[in-house]
């Protein structure tokens, strides 16, 4: 593959695993921007600023925008073994943890924290591509706006019930205490939150292709992608 494969969708849709598994059969690259947000939140939260979670408006959060905005964030593009690492520190674990999840739409709602994320996003794409090799984004936002002109533009989907019952399995094999019922109101806070804030709502692009991904599994979503990136 050469060139961007974009990746979108909401939380449970099994936007990682699709992704990540999609750039290993192409040989491409992989960039999890999820993963940049939710760096940035930890970086916000080790700075003791605390947050209102419940809010998508930046007044009065100057402190955090600047926190975000400047934490030294680098992303490894490697499928095989992605990494996060915020001032050389591996983050991985951390940034999936409950407290980043809890805080993450707010701080991925402030407009500039975006503009700082996606220019870097775009930076990273552009170095690869330059290099002769393909990659596969996750996200909100890549077709709409992180690469607007991607060849391929994927938007997964899943039911509600499919998406809480993946994201309490992903808890319990990390260690975290699960329960569907409480993931599912996690997962549709955050769906209300990335869906409604100003900034590059969450949303699928008009020349997206939509694959739900509820009845198939891992290797089933797979062969679609892989033969839909060969057309
Ligand atoms: O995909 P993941 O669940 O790791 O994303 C965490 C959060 O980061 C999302 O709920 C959303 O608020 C934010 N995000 C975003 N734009 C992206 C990727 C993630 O706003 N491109």
């Amino acid at each position: 593959l050469q060139g961007v494969v974009a990746v979108d969708g909401p939380s449970g849709t099994g936007k990682s695993t699709t992704a990540r598994g999609l750039a290993m059969r192409l040989g491409a690259r992989y960039l999890d921007t999820g993963a940049m947000y939710r760096a940035a939140t930890l970086a916000v939260m080790r700075a003791g600023i605390t947050l209102d979670a419940t809010r998508t408006d930046a007044e009065g959060h100057d402190d955090a925008v600047a926190v975000a905005t400047t934490a030294d964030l680098q992303m490894s593009t490697d499928p095989a073994e992605p990494r996060v690492r915020l001032a050389g520190e591996d983050v991985g674990a951390e940034i999936r943890g409950a407290d980043v999840t809890r805080n993450v739409s707010a701080v991925s709602a402030f407009a500039k924290v975006r503009e700082h994320l996606v220019a870097e996003q775009r930076r990273i794409v552009a170095e690869t591509v330059a290099d002769g090799a393909g990659i596969v984004v996750e996200g909100r936002d890549i077709g709409t706006v992180v690469e607007p002109d991607a060849p391929l533009k994927i938007y997964l989907v899943a039911s509600d019930h499919v998406r809480a019952g993946r994201r309490s399995a992903e808890d319990t094999s990390a260690g975290r205490a699960a329960d569907t019922s409480t993931t599912g109101a996690d997962l549709a806070r955050r769906d209300r939150l990335d869906s409604s804030r100003a900034a590059s709502p969450l949303r699928a692009a008009d020349d997206a292709v939509e694959v739900d991904t509820s009845v198939l599994d891992v290797d089933g979503v797979l062969d679609r992608l892989e033969d839909l990136a060969a057309d």
